[in-house]
């Protein structure tokens, strides 16, 4: 059966040295804890092989927030999926709507980003999402469905197995705005039977949904307590350990 997880997103956050302390409390917490989910902490490139030095790989997954799309070569100033493999992290996000939004990452390079991250033997956090406009004016669902039909549909079975979802409404993340748990629930429904249609209902029975966009202590509860999503993304509550152990407590 398909796992819980949460997952934190750093996103540009933190010194080293900060991180690094972040990552300690997170790992020492989790000692006293018997987490019924995995967990994972997702941190600049610039941290990776420091953190994986810290951390209880048994306990505490550590993951890139974004890589190349193309392998290796003349591309200034890119983090490759290699390179993130080779510090020891298992997870990279990818699609992350920042990544879209910002840096015109379309479903086209995409594509190539989660076969070169699947290649290495990570797994991908695949973000997809709606912005507010496309809440209001009802195509929501299509939007979504595009998304991961674009990116993701001419992967094989096995492949798209070991992949993970993480739906995040553009207008909730960072906002304050969650989600309710129905419209989270609904998105999730829909997600996994978009995937039924390509995969069959076992494979979309098989792929974890991560719900991202405000999730915190105080509503993580409602969140995971709804058939199909399995855990959470999360951003700005990740960024203090008790507040993020508040989160992977609500299972
Ligand atoms: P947030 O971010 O929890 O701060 O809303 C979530 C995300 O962007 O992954």
């Amino acid at each position: 059966m398909r796992k819980n997880i949460v997952a934190g997103n750093w996103k540009m956050n933190t010194t080293l040295q900060e991180g690094i302390q972040l990552a300690n409390d997170v790992n020492e917490a989790l000692k006293g804890v018997d987490a019924k989910c995995d967990v994972v902490i997702c941190v600049p490139f610039t941290h990776l092989a420091s953190v994986n030095a810290v951390i209880d790989p048994e306990k505490l997954g550590l993951g890139a927030e974004n890589c190349a799309d193309h392998l290796k070569g003349a591309y200034t100033g890119e983090v490759s999926a290699p390179m993130v493999a080779s510090t020891g992290a298992k997870y990279v996000i990818l699609g992350h709507s920042e990544r879209r939004q910002y840096y015109g990452e379309t479903s086209e390079t995409l594509k190539e980003k989660v076969k070169l991250a699947l290649a290495e033997g990570l797994t991908p956090i695949f973000c997809i999402g709606e912005v507010l406009e496309e809440r209001e004016n009802g195509t929501y669902n299509d939007v979504v469905k595009a998304q991961i039909e674009e990116a993701l549909f001419d992967l094989s079975a096995d492949d798209f197995k070991k992949i993970v979802l993480a739906y995040e409404p553009v207008w909730a993340i960072g906002t304050g705005k969650t989600a309710t748990d129905e419209q989270a629930q609904d998105m999730h429904a829909h997600i996994r039977s978009t995937i039924a249609g390509k995969y069959g209902k076992e494979v979309a029975d098989e792929i974890s949904i991560l719900y991202g966009g405000s999730c915190k202590p105080g509503n993580a509860k409602g969140l995971f307590a709804q058939p199909d999503i399995d855990g959470g993304l999360i951003g700005g509550a990740a960024l203090d350990a008790e507040s993020f152990m508040g989160i992977v407590t609500a299972f």
